[in-house]
């Protein structure tokens, strides 16, 4: 496998990523800038959560594979715009950015990403909010807590 190295802190806080679950014919992507990677049962892995209201939700759940592109600057705009603004319920948020949605063995990735993360669920969970911090149960005052999943990176696409 390729190596991956970045300052992870930034990686998905700033530079953002977007996720995305299905098949070629009927996927679902979205923007996250909630991340981790790290190791889990001796494993290269990742995680994301994932707001059980997101459309992509409903992917995450019933696929078992998902991948996590990283784009440049350029593609900050479509991140922000459309793929974290704009659901896929009542868009066509592929054929609004003009990415190239690529159909791999285990699900979609773009084109345009600078690297991807190809990413085999591992484990999920909601999210509890009894075992939270005070400060993040304010994230889930009219909501149902992320919910969180962790794959397993077994490609990484350049
Ligand atoms: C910068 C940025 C980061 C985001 N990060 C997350 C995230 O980590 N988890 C999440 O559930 N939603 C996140 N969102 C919100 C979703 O991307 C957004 O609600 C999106 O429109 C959902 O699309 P969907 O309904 O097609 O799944 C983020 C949005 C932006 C703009």
């Amino acid at each position: 496998m390729e190596t991956f190295n970045t300052d992870i802190f930034d990686q998905f806080n700033r530079t953002w990523g977007l996720l995305c679950a299905g098949t070629e014919e009927d996927h679902n992507a979205m923007t996250i800038s909630w991340g981790a990677l790290g190791t889990l049962w001796g494993r290269p892995a990742a995680t994301v959560y994932v707001r059980p209201s997101r459309l992509t939700y409903d992917y995450m759940e019933n696929n078992d594979y998902f991948t996590i592109g990283f784009f440049d600057g350029s593609y900050k705009r479509v991140l922000g715009e459309i793929y974290g603004t704009l659901s896929g319920r009542d868009t066509d948020k592929d054929g609004t950015s003009g990415l190239t949605p690529v159909a791999s063995e285990y699900g979609v990735y773009y084109k345009e990403a600078t690297v991807t993360l190809v990413c085999r669920k591992m484990f999920s969970q909601p999210m509890d909010k009894a075992e939270m911090a005070d400060f993040a149960k304010d994230f889930y005052k009219d909501a149902a807590p992320h919910k969180m999943y962790i794959g397993e990176v077994i490609d990484i696409i350049r």
